[in-house]
């Protein structure tokens, strides 16, 4: 199989190796490198190392050493062309078949880039010399240091029509190779070939080696017919697939954990001047899938920098939309808005580099941009203008393609819209729990002052903030049962859900049994008639003892007071994360018994997916409510 060097690139760099060998080898973390037992030997100390940024390993106990290639082909027992296909398919790649034309191309491309990389030299020296005097003057009068200059190896093609072509033609280069690289015009009308790039200062733009593929170049002269002119789409450049110091920054990126996308070139090179060397930028259009999925080999979290204005706002907007079905576990966007009048380049050069990470810092994460963008403006102070509202963030959520990820944004959303669009309620007693069904117990129902529910439903569920593990999934338990206790309307909808509960806290299954009854008979579900059936089967005291547990208090959607949509949405919410709780935590139960019960590969590959949606479950959960989940085992810390 002769893959190109360039697929073979490409391939290993969808992976970071360290996830790969993470599967199977349990890998520590230390500065550039993770170490571990090495798979290939016996060994009680760790001497097997994995650099990422290098994309391979090397054990320096056996001396066994490759990329992820080697890796899968030794740990899994493949040959080079299985491994290149199943690591392919795990990320969607075709493999390509290639021709002999397609190993001739390759050839062309090898010489095109040479003919590229003598064009950067030229332009070089052009701004060094004599006709590059008022360039040089002009990007000076910016800013730019010579360091900064050469680094970002910056030339200037002169004003006369052929100057480029006759300096190439007298180094032996061809004229046709010039032409398919866009640096010379070749008229239709059959007439001479002449420059492209005319009177301009010239930005190399590099693959992700650093080999030069095309060229921006910023017009000088006031009347030139555009400020920027970049090299058409050749064999060697695709706008859309490439980045604007794309090779300098990836070290730098690798190092920060952080990649910072602005919208210019002055932009990027002012930022590295400045010390901020993970920037990049776009070709000047919007970015691309394509450009996505490289940023999120660099980093996890990009960060999209854009102007204030509305432009800048439209800009963001369509970031998100390109990005939202990409999503997937762990990799996301954020955003950075800069102040009005200013880019990255004027700010820095202003303020300095302090003030671009402060920026940084307080960068949005998409999902506030995406609710932002949904919301902004929209009246929902109707059941109708709720409910369009709902449909049209539940539709636009509907296009994340990864269900995991697209299950926690919903859930997210419910949040937002439960806590902001949350009916106000007014005046008390009429919706107020009136019957006097466990006064007994001490617990005074109606009468009792509204709860306060100032801040929604998730900063009032104050879940596990100062609970144990166990304690948690037991008071989502007790909120459930207790909702359905004062709004038993509730199971006309979640009938079987709330049968299929797994309920561990003594006293609650037989709450939740004879609820379910009741409805089962298709007995009216008002709260009297529920109170009376669950006095006289004996299972008030549970209720009053829930009652009486002051840490529930602020869980007044659970309350008789609430109104029942609120209790609905309330106890919706709980349940799906019970129940994905719950699911996730099964699922991976499962999958270690049946890994340890037969310890095959498939099974390994299957505890691994599980173990990592619970994690991921878990990971959520404790950003999300401020507590957290032990890993590995269900309880919390
Ligand atoms: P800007 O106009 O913000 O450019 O366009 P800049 O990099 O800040 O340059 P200065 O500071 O004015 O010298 C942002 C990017 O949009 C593309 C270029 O990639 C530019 O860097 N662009 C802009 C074009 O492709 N063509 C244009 O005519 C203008
Ligand atoms: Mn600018």
């Amino acid at each position: 199989m002769a893959l190109s060097p360039q697929f073979l690139d490409e391939l290993k760099h969808r992976f970071t190796l360290s996830d790969v060998v993470g599967r199977s080898v349990k890998l520590v973390r230390r500065g550039r490198e993770s170490t571990g037992l090495c798979p290939f030997h016996n060994e009680k100390t760790p001497s097997f190392t994995v650099n990422d940024q290098k994309g391979f390993y090397h054990c320096f106990g056996c001396g066994e050493h490759g990329s992820v290639l080697d890796f899968v082909m030794k740990t899994q027992g493949m040959t080079f062309p299985e491994a290149v296909e199943a690591l392919a398919g795990e990320v969607g790649m075709e493999v390509p078949k290639p021709s002999r034309e397609e190993i001739e191309r390759q050839r062309e491309r090898a010489s095109l880039t040479e003919v590229m990389a003598a064009v950067a030299g030229w332009y070089q020296t052009q701004l060094r010399g004599q006709a590059g005097k008022a360039a040089l003057e002009y990007i000076k009068g910016r800013g730019l240091t010579d360091a900064t200059l050469e680094r970002f190896a910056l030339g200037y093609a002169s004003a006369g029509r052929t100057t480029l072509k006759e300096a190439m033609k007298a180094r032996d280069i061809d004229e046709d190779q010039l032409v398919e690289t866009g640096m010379l015009i070749k008229p239709e009308d059959g007439g001479p070939a002449y420059d492209r790039f005319r009177d301009r200062l010239m930005f190399p733009i590099t693959d992700r080696q650093g080999r030069v593929i095309a060229f921006g170049g910023r017009a000088l002269s006031k009347d030139a017919k555009a400020k920027y002119l970049n090299s058409p789409e050749t064999g060697l450049f695709h706008k859309g697939a490439t980045l604007y110091n794309w090779a300098n920054a990836r070290a730098a990126s690798y190092d920060v954990g952080q990649v910072l996308v602005v919208e210019g070139y002055m932009d990027v090179i002012a930022l590295a001047q400045a010390g901020i060397d993970y920037a990049v930028a776009p070709l000047g259009t919007a970015l691309t899938e394509e450009q996505i999925s490289h940023l999120w080999q660099m980093a996890d979290e990009p960060i999209l920098s854009f102007d204030g204005d509305n432009a800048g706002q439209r800009a963001a907007g369509r970031a998100v939309e390109r990005a939202l079905p990409m999503l997937r576990p762990g990799k996301s966007l954020r955003f950075m808005m800069m102040p009005p009048g200013d880019d990255p380049d004027s700010l820095v050069q202003r303020e300095g580099r302090g003030a671009v990470e402060g920026l940084i810092d307080k960068a949005e994460p998409l999902v506030s941009m995406l609710w932002n963008n949904l919301t902004m403006g929209v009246q929902a102070d109707t059941p109708e203008r709720r409910a369009g509202l709902e449909k049209k963030v539940f539709g636009k959520l509907a296009e994340i393609q990864d269900d995991n990820v697209k299950g926690l944004y919903q859930r997210d959303f419910r949040d937002r819209l439960f806590q902001q669009f949350r009916p106000q309620r007014a005046g008390n007693g009429k919706r107020g729990y009136q019957t006097g069904g466990y006064k007994a117990g001490g617990y005074q129902g109606g009468g009792r002052k509204r709860l306060a529910p100032a801040t929604g439903l998730l900063a009032a569920t104050k879940l596990g903030r100062s609970k144990s593990g166990a304690a948690i999934t037991d008071t989502i338990q007790q909120l459930l049962v207790f909702t359905l206790v004062h709004h038993p309307e509730i199971l006309v909808r979640y009938e079987e859900e709330v049968a299929e509960l797994d309920l561990s806290v003594p006293g609650l299954d037989g709450v939740r049994n004879a609820l379910v009854e009741k409805a089962a008979f298709g007995d009216a579900l008002d709260r009297e008639a529920v109170h009376t059936h669950l006095e006289r089967a004996g299972h008030m005291d549970t209720v009053r003892k829930i009652a009486a547990d002051k840490s529930l208090k602020g869980d007044w959607f659970a309350w008789p007071e609430a109104a029942l949509s609120d209790a609905l949405t309330g106890f919706e919410h709980l349940l799906s994360r019970y129940q994905h709780i719950t699911a996730a935590k099964e699922a991976y139960e499962q999958a270690e018994a049946d890994y340890a019960a037969e310890m095959t590969e498939a099974n390994h590959a299957r505890f691994v997916a599980a173990q990592a949606t619970f994690r991921a479950l878990e990971e959520k959960e404790a950003d999300k409510e401020g507590y957290r989940l032990e890993s590995g085992r269900f309880s919390f810390i």
